[in-house]
């Protein structure tokens, strides 16, 4: 329990510097909550608009009318708040400090620089046929250009979508024809860990498959210069295009409400959804949240280990510094390559102020155990961040103690693709820390835990994580079905934004996030829809069924464990595991590779046909005693028969 962990008082020396201590926390919080509109409205100042809003807020949860607009009837370029306000006092400035995936690349890119080829890549998007409203796909590496071409969307009014670099060439083409996409944007080859990913090939792939002929045009970054092929006409080099272009590209004035990137992500049911981010409201809640969690200060260098293929490299290593002015640490490689020492060892190199990681490449350090750290001091460190799953209180207490050398209070963020920014966290000068718990929430944000009917749960208890009013940076549909946005989150509890996550809230109000309460698996931090995986196994001619479960994993946080019942006729064995493994990884990406299969003869079903995925859980756990009640399966001997098998792993 909560009373018998740890807590970490907020230190006095930190809590005197901060933007927010704790009487400004709960000053403002209260402010939030009673003047939500009076409140926004004065934080809409921190953006530039063309044309200041009025209007300030106009949401609803209604199930029957699901409508969020925020600073409905303002103006403003997104790209512009990025760059253009920053060059009279900042234009020298570091903007971006790229570090590649070999220790020895690394370089600078002022605001100035940043500007002036952002300007000169919106020229050629133009050039190329893309205006107000269209949409891009961006596969790319983690390299500036991933940056640029993101403000370069959002300079000309584009919508950008942003496709991990992990992904398969289906994964591609599907979110190419979802978005409906006129051009890619990637590069001929990606480098993590001294390995080189195929990003053109795997383009060229995309684009043979069926719908994806809405793509006219790839633009493709020399990234190393390995051999690709060339699709005359279709395909261009990024700069040669754009080194001819102008450096000064007029912002398109944009409605606050107008579209600024579609981000796919995986859910319960079906293929991954596409979820729509608009302009004033991301930006201000990305700068926002970068600002007073990270209790970012002018000149300090920050950094996100997150890729730009999720949200939070959209709203932590892009949107949200550059609005503030910040310098921007962006990393090519991974953590462990050359060495497990290099995460260290960049933090170093740059001087980094604000680390901000996930609690897999924690775990993963931490079984290399203390001397890991060995090559590197750290001592820039004033803070650290977790995002992207539940941080368990071991990692957290080496964190703080081995990577922060005990000098950096920690933020332990959730939020979602759905929220644009941070929820629930501590403020780093108002809030004691527990290790585990994500804390309270932020301005505006108004959490509540519910039971499976939807009432309201008071005090110290355990529920649904629910938000009972919208804050600026949520998403505001699924691109292009807003029904299924509708069913998605505010179907199971009318009025209420439900999150899918479940939750704990201790006797002094502190939110401890579970995990998911619905069948999406959060892998590495990665989330993936069982649906998903799923329906890529039945595919394969040799499987009848298959069902996706998570299991705990010492570094990922979830493994991914498969049951799969072969086709009559069809041999067991480990050549088709490796094949089912490599399929699963061809057809979604290297991130959906499976951990455990286990063949089953037959899976636990109701005698209506549904899966009893509970079952399946608690035997990938190693949990088979407590199994609970399985009278009402269809034939509960196969229940035996997995349990037996799972012994046999
Ligand atoms: O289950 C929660 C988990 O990650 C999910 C959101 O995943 P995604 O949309 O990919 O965004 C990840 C980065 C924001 C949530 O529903 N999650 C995220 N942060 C935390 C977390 N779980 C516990 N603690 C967190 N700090």
């Amino acid at each position: 329990m909560s009373d018998q962990q740890n807590v970490y008082p907020v230190r006095d020396d930190f809590a005197a510097n901060a933007w927010v201590d704790k009487t400004k926390y709960t000053a403002m919080y209260q402010q939030s909550m009673d003047d939500p509109e009076g409140f926004w409205a004065e934080q809409a100042k921190r953006l530039d608009w063309i044309k200041p809003p009025s209007n300030i807020k106009n949401t609803s949860f209604a199930r029957d009318n699901v409508d969020i607009r925020w600073f409905e009837d303002g103006l403003l370029n997104v790209s512009a708040n990025c760059l253009d306000r920053h060059l009279d006092k900042r234009g020298d400035q570091t903007a971006i400090i790229w570090e590649g995936d070999d220790p020895k690349d690394s370089k600078h890119i002022t605001y100035r620089e940043l500007y002036t080829r952002t300007n000169q890549l919106a020229n050629a998007l133009k050039e190329l046929g893309v205006g107000k409203g269209d949409t891009v796909t961006l596969y790319m590496p983690m390299i500036p250009e991933a940056a640029m071409a993101m403000l370069a969307c959002a300079r000309i009014g584009a919508v950008h979508s942003v496709v991990f670099g992990g992904f398969s060439p289906d994964a591609v083409a599907q979110r190419v024809i979802g978005a409906d996409s006129k051009l890619v944007i990637t590069a001929d080859e990606s480098v993590r860990g001294g390995k080189h990913v195929p990003l053109k090939e795997n383009v060229d792939a995309a684009l043979t498959r069926e719908g994806t002929d809405v793509c006219k045009n790839v633009l493709v970054v020399k990234r190393t210069g390995g051999e690709i092929d060339w699709n005359d006409g279709r395909d261009i080099w990024f700069d040669e295009l754009v080194d001819q272009q102008s450096g000064e590209c007029e912002a398109e004035p944009m409605g606050a409400e107008d579209p600024l990137f579609i981000l796919y992500t995986s859910g319960s049911t079906g293929a991954p959804k596409g979820l729509k981010h608009t302009s004033g409201g991301y930006l201000l809640y990305a700068a926002m949240t970068h600002q007073y969690v990270f209790d970012y200060h002018e000149g300090e260098v920050y950094w996100c280990s997150a890729d730009v293929g999720w949200v939070t490299g959209h709203s932590y290593i892009v949107y949200g510094p550059l609005a503030n002015g910040a310098t921007t640490l962006m990393f090519e490689g991974v953590p462990s390559y050359p060495t497990h020492g290099r995460l260290g060892e960049i933090v170093d190199k740059h001087k980094v102020n604000i680390l901000y990681t996930a609690p897999t490449a924690v775990r993963a350090l931490m079984a290399h155990g203390d001397n890991v750290m060995d090559s590197s001091k750290r001592d820039s460190l004033r803070l650290l961040g977790s995002v992207g799953e539940p941080i368990n209180p071991e990692a957290w207490e080496w964190f703080y103690r081995v990577i922060g050398n005990e000098q950096c209070p920690i933020v332990d963020t959730w939020w979602q693709t759905e929220t644009g920014g941070i929820m629930i966290t501590p403020l780093p000068g108002a809030t004691p820390l527990k290790p585990g718990s994500a804390t309270t929430a932020f301005f505006g944000v108004k959490p509540a835990l519910v039971d499976n009917e939807g009432h309201l749960l008071e005090g110290a208890t355990e529920g649904n994580l629910v938000i009972l009013d919208s804050w600026p940076g949520q998403a505001r549909s699924i691109w292009g079905d807003h029904e299924r946005f509708i069913q998605t989150y505010f179907s199971a509890y009318e009025g209420m934004y439900f999150t899918g996550d479940g939750c704990r809230r201790d006797e002094d109000g502190y939110y401890w996030i579970t995990g998911r309460v619905d069948d999406v698996l959060n892998v590495s931090g990665h989330r993936m829809g069982t649906a998903e995986i799923e329906s890529s196994l039945v595919a394969h001619s040799a499987v009848a069924e298959a069902a996706v479960v998570g299991f705990p994993h010492d570094i990922k946080g979830q493994g991914i464990y498969i049951y799969v019942t072969l086709g009559d006729g069809i041999e067991a064995s480990d050549e088709l595991k490796k094949e089912l493994t490599q399929w699963v990884r061809k057809d979604i990406g290297p991130i959906a590779s499976p951990d455990i299969i286990q063949w089953a003869p037959g899976l636990p079903k109701t005698r209506s046909g549904k899966i009893m995925r509970r079952i399946l859980r608690k035997i990938a756990a190693n949990e088979c005693d407590g199994l609970g009640d399985t009278s009402t399966l269809a034939d509960p001997s196969v229940v035996d028969e997995l349990i037996e098998h799972r012994a046999n792993q």
